[in-house]
């Protein structure tokens, strides 16, 4: 069973004159022989383009193409009329969007996942939660603060999505577990080490919750993140832990080819290795 991962395509910064990162996607989903593809979350700030995105990578290559929304994907800047809940809700009519619910890959296997959201825990503690409320350092506005509009705190959102995640790992205890969440669940995919500025934003990657309720059951074999737009991995007890994102181009390190870019970025596991 060969599972590529992938976050933040970010198909509509990535634009040229057409969608350039579905199609490479596609490619070496192809070429790679694969049997499932994950994508963390931030597709588009867009859902129709997100829907176009994650429909033509499965019809393109028969193979389920698992998601969860980014905070991107929940955004109104492009939709004023709506809230990020309505759009969320418009995500789900994707079948593979595990906001709808888990995906039994076989009776050893599931996959569940959500986008999270965060409670500032990452933030330096010389910040109080009244100044990461404010969500903006000197003139820079944490942008979900103007385009998440969910009519809750984050906090709250944080709470709905763990709650939800954590029903889903009872649920599951007995089966090997592969777990995606948008935000980090680890401070060590967080930005280190942090500028003064990021002492301050990186309150708005995540919560250690996540980590610390991942690290509960030794079944969750994988947990697989997004939003920081890095490609990390590291191993704590016996939960392999990636971030893995393909970001903007202009953070591509002199390559503008979104072929190029996707055949580096994208990773493999294969579920035999770890039966
Ligand atoms: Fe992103």
């Amino acid at each position: 069973m060969k599972i590529g991962i992938l976050s933040d395509i970010h198909v509509d910064i990535n634009f040229t004159d057409k969608d350039v990162v579905t199609p490479a996607i596609c490619r070496n989903i192809k070429k790679n022989s694969m049997d499932m593809v994950i994508i963390a979350g931030d597709v588009a700030s867009d859902y129709k383009l997100i829907l176009a995105s994650l429909g033509e990578i499965e019809k393109q290559t028969n193979i389920p193409c698992l998601y969860v929304p980014g905070n991107h994907d929940i955004w109104i800047e492009n939709y004023p009329e709506k809230t990020s809940w309505e759009i969320y809700e418009l995500l789900k009519s994707y079948p593979h969007n595990l906001a709808n619910g888990s995906y039994e890959i076989n009776k050893d296997w599931v996959v569940i996942g959500d986008l999270g959201w965060y409670d500032f825990s990452f933030g330096d503690s010389k910040y109080s939660f009244n100044d990461f409320s404010n969500m903006k350092y000197e003139e820079r506005i944490w942008q979900d603060s103007i385009k998440a509009v969910w009519g809750e705190t984050p906090l709250d959102m944080h709470k709905y999505f763990i709650n939800k995640l954590e029903k889903q790992l009872i649920k599951y205890k007995a089966r090997n577990v592969i777990i995606i969440t948008h935000v980090l669940p680890i401070q060590n995919f967080t930005v280190q080490p942090p500028s003064p500025m990021w002492e301050y934003m990186n309150a708005f990657l995540g919560s250690s919750e996540y980590g610390e309720l991942i690290l509960k059951y030794p079944n969750v074999k994988y947990a697989i993140t997004g939003h920081v737009h890095y490609r990390k991995q590291i191993k704590i007890n016996n939960t392999e832990f990636i971030c893995n994102c393909l970001g903007y181009r202009s953070e591509w390190h002199e390559n503008d080819d979104a072929e190029i870019e996707v055949n580096k970025a994208m990773m493999t596991i294969d579920l035999i290795d770890r039966d």
